[in-house]
């Protein structure tokens, strides 16, 4: 198991330059929003009903050509087609590790573009630039933004021992 997942982290290492930073790989591909939604359904309503999702529609149409506007509020438009604040705006491209048995592998992940986001990447759009009225509060915002807690119970549930079978009589 480990000798193949070597191989495996050899092979895409091999197309992937590697980055002094995961995040910084800018070769890895977005594969867009709806391409998660299918393995992380909770992930994906949650932040379906965010702000995030729906960044672009603040913006009128003479702005989303602005791109003083979609440096923020779709980052990923231009280059890669991806709209709004989406799930690789903060998590990275997935191209490489949006796989099943990637994913699986918490540290294989990592090496070829899975981004854990941090207070700073959430300043570098919430930052005194931005319209807030009030400066921006991480441990607050980021309980706006839950999307995981769901998706930790599942799998929780998922990985308990199934219930021992009923005695027969
Ligand atoms: C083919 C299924 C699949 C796809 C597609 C997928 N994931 Fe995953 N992801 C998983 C699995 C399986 C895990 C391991 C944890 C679990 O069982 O929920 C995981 C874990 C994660 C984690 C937690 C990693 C950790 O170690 O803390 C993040 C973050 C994540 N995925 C983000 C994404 C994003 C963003 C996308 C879309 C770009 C995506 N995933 C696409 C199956 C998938
Ligand atoms: C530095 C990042 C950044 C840039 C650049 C930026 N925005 Fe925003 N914008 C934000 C953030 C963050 C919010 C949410 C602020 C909050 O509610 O705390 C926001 C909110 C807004 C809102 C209010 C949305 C609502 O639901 O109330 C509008 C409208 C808006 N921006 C328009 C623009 C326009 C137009 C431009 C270009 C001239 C622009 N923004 C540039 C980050 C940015
Ligand atoms: C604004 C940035 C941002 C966006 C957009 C975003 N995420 Fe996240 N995501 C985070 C942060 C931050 C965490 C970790 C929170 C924590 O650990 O407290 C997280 C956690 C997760 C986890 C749980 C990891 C674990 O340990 O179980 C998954 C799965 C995930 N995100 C998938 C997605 C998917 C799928 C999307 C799009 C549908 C998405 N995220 C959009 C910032 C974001
Ligand atoms: C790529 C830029 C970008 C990043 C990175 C980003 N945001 Fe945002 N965020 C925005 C924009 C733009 C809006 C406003 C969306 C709108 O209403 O048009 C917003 C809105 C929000 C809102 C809703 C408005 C509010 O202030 O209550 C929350 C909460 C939020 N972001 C939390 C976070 C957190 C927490 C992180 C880091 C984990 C983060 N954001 C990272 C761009 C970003």
């Amino acid at each position: 198991m480990r000798k193949q997942r070597l191989w495996i982290a050899a092979v895409l290492l091999a197309v992937v330059p590697l980055a002094p930073r995961a995040a910084e790989i800018v070769s890895a591909e977005l594969v867009g929003p709806e391409s998660c939604k299918a393995c992380h359904p909770d992930a994906y309503s949650a932040w379906r009903l965010s702000k995030h999702s729906r960044a672009i529609d603040s913006l009128s149409a003479q702005q989303r050509n602005d791109a003083r506007c979609l440096s923020c509020h779709a980052p990923d438009l231009r280059t890669r087609n991806v709209s709004s604040v989406s799930c690789e705006s903060c998590h990275g491209g997935g191209q490489y590790y949006a796989i099943d048995y990637v994913m699986k592998d918490a540290e294989l992940s990592r090496l070829v573009g899975l981004a854990d986001p941090s207070e700073k990447d959430c300043r570098s759009c919430h930052d005194a630039s931005s319209p807030s009225l009030r400066p921006f509060d991480f441990v607050e915002k980021l309980k706006l933004i839950d999307h995981w807690t769901q998706e930790r119970a599942r799998r929780a549930a998922a990985s308990e021992p199934a219930p021992a079978p009923a005695p027969k009589k």
